[in-house]
């Protein structure tokens, strides 16, 4: 094990043992999400408090985190964590500050996810599941997205990045590295031919 990867294993430790608190802000948030519930019905808040949670986290919900939340939510510490370990939305250890969740399901497969996630990990240095050593990013495998019509695609953050090829992957990774916008045109050479065949159609 590297000495990073040792940092990061104690980091995670640490933080997991620390007690956690929502920030004043968050504790607004909260109010505002948990008067959207019906009386009595507060404890279906549990996901965007989760989710709140894991953005103040940086990005994951260490075990304080989610028994916080079910303190909240008057429900038993293990509902909260079941929740939590169900869905990929939410991480139970660490990740980098560009997390990307890439989509494996069969049309993003048949598209080419294979490629997108060699390049992925021949560019970081990493395999699905790991963290690269300077925390920057963190590469996870998920199911479908949502978004197949323009497979392959991930997730990275909150954004999504379709019609990926290994040229656009790479550029992406290129310019989160750097710190320049990692937005590129999402809209494929296909697609837009179409757009545009449609356009004369209309005419
Ligand atoms: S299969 Fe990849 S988004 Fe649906």
């Amino acid at each position: 094990m590297t000495e990073s990867k040792e940092t990061n294993s104690l980091r995670s430790v640490v933080e997991a043992r620390n007690p956690f608190v929502f920030t004043d802000h968050n504790q607004q948030e909260i109010e505002l999400i948990l008067q959207k519930y019906p009386p009595g019905r507060q404890v279906s808040a549990i996901l965007p408090l989760l989710d709140l949670a894991q953005r103040q986290c940086g990005g994951w919900l260490p075990q304080a985190a989610i028994e916080t939340v079910a303190t909240l939510l008057k429900m038993p510490a293990i509902r909260a964590y079941e929740v939590a370990s169900f869905y990929t939305m939410f991480n139970l250890k660490p990740v980098g500050k560009h997390h990307i969740q890439l989509c494996r399901t069969t049309p993003c497969w048949l598209r080419g996810s294979e490629e997108i996630q060699s390049i992925c990990e021949s560019h970081l240095g990493i395999k699905a599941g790991e963290v690269t050593p300077d925390g920057k990013f963190s590469l996870v495998e998920v199911e479908c997205l949502g978004a197949c019509v323009n497979a392959p695609m991930a997730q990275i953050n909150d954004d999504y990045y379709e019609n990926l090829t290994p040229e656009s992957m790479k550029t992406i990774l290129q310019n989160l590295a750097t710190g320049k916008p990692a937005k590129i045109d999402k809209t494929s050479s296909k697609q837009k031919k179409s757009e545009s065949d449609n356009e004369e159609e209309a005419l």
